[in-house]
C-alpha cells in the first residue's frame, strides 16, 4: 500500500524532541520528506533525521533560534531549497514556557517568550504563505486545480485553562491561536488552510521537572483529566494528521487533553491542583 503522504513535503520546527519529534516521524511513516529545526540538541535532531530516512523519506535539520530574525529568514530559504521549491505543511510546533509570577517577570522574559511562541510562527506563517500564494497563482494561470496547502500552529490548553505564573506563556498561546483563525480566512481564498492543535499535559521536557519525580502537582494535574492520564506525544501527532488529512478544515483548533478543558469548572480536584500551583509561584516579595 502506498503511504499516504508519499509525495508530501513538512517543515517541523522543534522537531527535534518531544512533541515535534513526534508529528516528524509520524509525517515520516506516512512517506513524507520532512525538514526539522532545532536550537541547541544537534545530537537530538541527528537521531530524529537517521529514523526519518529509515522510513525511505528525505530528511533534514537545520540548526536555528527562532529569536533571530536572520536564522528564521534562512530557515525559509533553506527548506525551499531542499525541496525544489515546494512544501505542503508547515507546522509552528517549537515554543518555549517559563514559568514566574507576573510582578516578577522581567522585559526580557517576556519579549523571549512572545518572540518564540507567537512572533517566530506569525513570520514563519507569512513567508511560507508567500511561496503557497505564488504556487496556486501560477497553478490558475495554468488552468490546473488548487493544492491543499495546510499550515498547523501548536497551541495549548493554556489559553483555555488559566495557571498561576505563566501569564506571558499563556498569553503567547491565545495569541497564536487567534492569530490562526484571522489568518486563515485571508489564506482561505488561496487554498491555504490554518488551525491549530492544542494540546493538554504531554510528559517531554518542557515539564520534565514535575513528571520526572512524579511531584504532587503532576500527579493533581493528572487527576483533573477526565480520562485519567497525561497523552502522548505521538496524540498529539495523530491530531496534527488528522488537520492534513481533512481537505475541508481552516480557522479551526483541535484540543487534545484527554477531556481537560471539559473539566475546568471548579471542582475539588482542580481547586486542590491550583493550590499546589500557587504555593510554586509565590512571588518573593
Ligand atoms: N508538553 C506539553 O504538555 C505541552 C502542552 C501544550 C502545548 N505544548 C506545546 O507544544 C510545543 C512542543 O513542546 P514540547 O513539549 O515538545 O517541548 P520540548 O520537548 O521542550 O521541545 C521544544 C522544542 O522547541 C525547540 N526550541 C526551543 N527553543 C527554541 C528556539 N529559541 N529556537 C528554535 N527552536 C527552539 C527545541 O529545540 P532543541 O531541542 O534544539 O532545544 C525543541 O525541539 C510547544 O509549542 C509547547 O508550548 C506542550
Amino acid at each position: 500500500m502506498t503511504p499516504r503522504y508519499k509525495s508530501k513535503k513538512v517543515v517541523v520546527t522543534g522537531g527535534s524532541r518531544g512533541i515535534g519529534q513526534a508529528i516528524a516521524m509520524a509525517f515520516a511513516e506516512q512517506g513524507a520528506d520532512v525538514v526539522i529545526t532545532y536550537n541547541s540538541d544537534f545530537e537530538a535532531a541527528e537521531v530524529v533525521v537517521n529514523e526519518i530516512q529509515k522510513f525511505g523519506s528525505k530528511a533534514k535539520a537545520i540548526k536555528m533560534d527562532l529569536q533571530n530574525n536572520e536564522d528564521r529568514c534562512r530557515l525559509v530559504k533553506e527548506s525551499y531549497e531542499f525541496f525544489d521549491g515546494d512544501i505542503d505543511v508547515l507546522v509552528n510546533n517549537a515554543g518555549i514556557l517559563t514559568r514566574r509570577p507576573f510582578i516578577e517577570l522581567s522585559k526580557e522574559e517576556i519579549i523571549k517568550v512572545l518572540e518564540i511562541n507567537l512572533l517566530a510562527p506569525l513570520f514563519l506563517m507569512q513567508e511560507f504563505a508567500k511561496h503557497m500564494v505564488r504556487q496556486q497563482e501560477s497553478l490558475l494561470e495554468q488552468s490546473k486545480a488548487l493544492k491543499d496547502y495546510c499550515i498547523i500552529n501548536i497551541t495549548s490548553i493554556s489559553k483555555k485553562v488559566i495557571t498561576h505564573g505563566l501569564s506571558h506563556y499563556e498569553t503567547s498561546k491565545a495569541a497564536l491561536s487567534q492569530l490562526t483563525r484571522s489568518v486563515s480566512v485571508d489564506l482561505a481564498r488561496y487554498n491555504i488552510r490554518v488551525n491549530d492543535v492544542a494540546p493538554g499535559l504531554i510528559p517531554t521536557d518542557i515539564n520534565r521537572n514535575q513528571w520526572q519525580a512524579n511531584s504532587s502537582i503532576w500527579q493533581k494535574r493528572v487527576a483533573g483529566i477526565p480520562l485519567h492520564r497525561s497523552g502522548t506525544s505521538k496524540e498529539v501527532a495523530q491530531a496534527v494528521l488528522s488537520v492534513v488529512d481533512n481537505a475541508w478544515m481552516t480557522g479551526t483548533t483541535v484540543t487534545v487533553d484527554g477531556g481537560r478543558t471539559r473539566n475546568w469548572s471548579g471542582t475539588e480536584i482542580n481547586e486542590n491542583s491550583r493550590q499546589s500551583v500557587i504555593e510554586l509561584s509565590k512571588p518573593k516579595l
